[in-house]
């Protein structure tokens, strides 16, 4: 070869290179591809045959060396220097305008003058981080819980439009970007269908598809995967050199681009309320046609001299807002209405329905709670429905069409024996609940409660879930968990598309729950209305398993937070004898807690003062997507805050959920904080906030795109004894 036609050749490849990131930036990011599939790979196999020609031409930020390496053993975590928090949500335009008047206030903007927001979409995938230093890629990492998370470096070097070396001039010596890795529907259909042919599992919407490829250990899976990113906020280290930092958050993302990172085009920056509400709607319409799934829209002040004044509170900024859209609905066809029996024997009626695509997936079934919210609802077998689902939310069928209904709709009727066991079932005579009367005769309710006691809160069984535990129950094998523990190699290598080596390391993680707390321990019986807390409690308050058994109803409402109703379910469970043999028969079997004196009581404010949410009152309202009230209630409690049944003034948080009436107006009249359930999931695990780094510290920082955040300190998942 002529030294001319290889300097050709390498003229080449750089032309290949450029023309290949645009063409993925333009599929990616631009949404506006100019050639075909087979083209692009055309383009790409021209280059992979330069580059075979030429191996010391090729660079580590080649298109074609994108291709993942060899896989890792585990992902090493990665501590944010500053940590990734999260928004708070609106769900309304008066919430919105409570946060624009706060905002407004914190600043001591007068009336007239409308503050600048900078709008974009907010994005429906994962959170990450890309740490930069002196132009290049150095580390990925996902959210995590928001103060670390994994080393993705390798997987995120394949995604096509994440820059691995920074283009133009100007980034500072560190940089930390923010952004979301998506996958574009288009592209999450193509991968399941991919997945089916292979006899592959498939991702119940485009966020698990993307979170599940990001989180591959062979990162040359993850390149397969076509993921998507987009950037929306950054971090600038330039050693104490604040002249260069941009001025706004807009300038800030303009930055970005010019850098190479992908920006959304939706992006703009607007004028006080007006401005936002009239970008919610715009994108709101936009949306269903958008390449990528998004649910809202994100306003941040735009300037972050203003943004850093107004610092944060608790694990959010008060500079920033997320504005959720509705939870999205379609209607449907009721083909059946089949039955459910919980761990605790609840009967739950579930609508069959014709498969349909709503909010990110495709969903074939409805809970409709109880009898009476059928009746309620009036659902027949055979109705037109309107469902909804909002995120990872269970879907529920909103309405019936009744003008819809055929003549033949058959109505439904609760059967009055189990459908799995055939025991007669029971209703109080105020719940809404039916109940199976087979208690762990009831093989349902046997599998239920075998996967609650292997669960990762309670014993803690890795490897056994939901499959296997139905497995063991419908071999016959487990009648009671305390069975679990004479399980032999051979039984459990029987099962069906279980091996030696995974019935080896199922045996090892029941071996290695034996030993447990006192606390798991009780929470893992799966006693009704006897939540972690309450368990938590219990063996504080009593400390030996015999005094709780033994207790009696007065002695158990000496607990802080044990009512009559759940003093009633553990003296239910004690006076079952059963109960007590399946107790007793774990311990036999070598299931084992350190034995503690019950803790000394400390005066009540002292001990509520020590935890972290000590003085503060919550209102519960509304249906929360997966806790019970019970249960939400039981988590605010343990962790000292208070709850009250109305709102006012002094209320802290309002926890709202689906149909939350009016004491969501009221929280938002009174601009009292609002969160979800995610919200309040943040909150609980969470300590006390301190002031952001940045704020407390030197100026080092520029911090931006809502990111920076209080330092926590995280609550230890254990009791305290004594
Ligand atoms: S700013 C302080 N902007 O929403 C957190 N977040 O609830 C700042 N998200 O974990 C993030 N689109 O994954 C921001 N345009 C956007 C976003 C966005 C999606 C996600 C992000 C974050 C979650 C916060």
């Amino acid at each position: 070869m002529t030294s001319a036609d290889a300097a050709n050749d390498a003229a080449r490849i750089l032309a290949l290179r450029a023309e290949i990131e645009e063409h993925n930036r333009r599929y990616y990011v631009l949404d506006d591809p100019a050639i075909s599939d087979s083209e692009y790979d055309g383009l790409f196999r021209a280059l992979q045959e330069l580059e075979a020609r030429h191996p010391q031409l090729v660079t580590p930020d080649s298109p074609t060396q994108r291709v993942g390496s060899a896989p890792l053993p585990e992902f090493a975590s990665v501590v944010h220097k500053t940590p990734m928090l999260s928004l708070s949500n609106a769900f309304s335009d008066a919430e919105v305008a409570a946060f624009d008047r706060r905002v407004r206030e914190a600043l001591g903007m007068p009336m007239e003058i409308p503050v600048e927001y900078a709008v974009e979409p907010k994005f429906d995938g994962l959170a990450i981080g890309l740490s930069y230093v002196d132009g290049r890629l150095q580390t990925g990492a996902t959210r995590g819980d928001g103060f670390s998370g994994e080393d993705v470096t390798e997987n995120l070097k394949t995604v096509p439009v994440i820059p691995i070396n920074l283009k133009g001039e100007g980034w500072p010596a560190r940089l930390e970007v923010r952004g979301e890795v998506l996958m574009r529907r288009r592209d999450f259909l193509a991968l399941n269908r991919r997945q089916t042919e292979r006899g592959e599992k498939t991702f119940a919407n485009p966020r698990n598809a993307a979170a599940g490829s990001l989180r591959q250990l062979d990162s040359r899976i993850t390149a397969t995967r076509a993921l998507s990113f987009f950037a929306y906020g950054a971090i600038f280290d330039s050693g104490g050199d604040s002249s260069s930092l941009p001025a706004t958050h807009s300038a800030l993302l303009d930055r970005l681009e010019s850098w190479g990172f992908p920006v959304t085009r939706h992006r703009r920056a607007v004028s006080g309320l007006d401005g936002v509400l009239g970008y919610y709607r715009e994108m709101g319409e936009l949306r269903a046609g958008l390449p990528f799934d998004i649910d809202g829209v994100v306003y941040k002040v735009d300037a972050l001299a203003a943004q850093e004044r107004l610092g944060f509170v608790s694990r959010a900024p008060r500079f920033a807002l997320a504005h959720k859209f509705p939870a999205e609905e379609a209607e449907t066809l009721v083909t059946g209405i089949d039955i459910q029996v919980g761990r605790t024997g609840a009967l739950t009626p579930v609508a069959r329905l014709q498969p349909v695509f709503v909010g990110g997936a495709t969903v074939t079934n409805a809970t409709l709670h109880n009898e009476d919210e059928v009746r309620r609802k009036d659902v027949h077998i055979g109705d037109t429905v309107i469902v909804r689902r909002a995120g990872d939310v269970i879907p529920e069928v909103v309405r019936v069409l009744p003008e819809k209904r055929p003549e033949d709709a058959r109505g439904f009727v609760m059967p009055s024996c189990c459908p799995v066991c055939g025991s007669a079932v029971v209703k109080g005579e105020d719940e809404a609940v039916t109940r199976c009367g087979g208690g762990l005769f009831c093989p349902a309710q046997r599998k239920q409660a075998l996967w609650h006691f292997a669960s990762r809160r309670a014993l803690d069984i890795e490897g056994m879930g939901g499959k296997i535990a139905d497995q063991l129950v419908d071999s016959g094998l487990v009648h009671t968990p305390a069975d679990l523990y004479h399980l032999r190699p051979e039984q459990l290598a029987a099962l069906e598309r279980m091996g030696e080596r995974s019935a080896a390391n199922l045996l090892a993680s029941i071996e290695k729950s034996k030993e447990t707390t006192l606390a798991r321990f009780i929470y893992a019986l799966g006693i009704r209305n006897v939540g972690e807390a309450t368990a938590r409690d219990c063996a504080r308050h009593f400390g030996r398993l015999e005094r709780i058994l033994a207790a009696s109803e007065a002695e158990l409402m000496q607990v802080p937070d044990i009512g009559p109703i759940v003093a009633r379910s553990l003296l239910d469970f004690a006076a079952e004898a059963h109960n007590r043999e399946v107790v007793d028969a774990l311990r036999a079997a070598g299931v084992h807690w350190p034995e503690h004196e019950p803790a000394p009581r400390m005066a009540a404010a002292e001990e509520e003062a020590g935890l972290p949410l000590a003085g503060k009152t919550f209102v519960l309202t509304g249906t929360l997507p997966t806790l019970s009230r019970e249960e939400a209630k039981e988590l605010i409690l343990a962790r000292g805050g208070k709850i009250s049944g109305s709102v006012s003034k002094k209320t802290d948080y309002v926890v709202a959920g689906a149909e939350a009436g009016s004491k969501l107006e009221k929280a938002q009249a009174l601009g009292v904080a609002l969160i979800d359930e995610e919200g309040l999931r943040e909150l609980l695990n969470t300590c006390r906030a301190q002031s952001p780094p940045f704020m407390a510290g030197s100026a080092r920082h520029g911090v931006t795109g809502a990111e920076g955040a209080p330092h926590c300190v995280e609550e230890s998942p254990t009791f305290r004894l004594g």
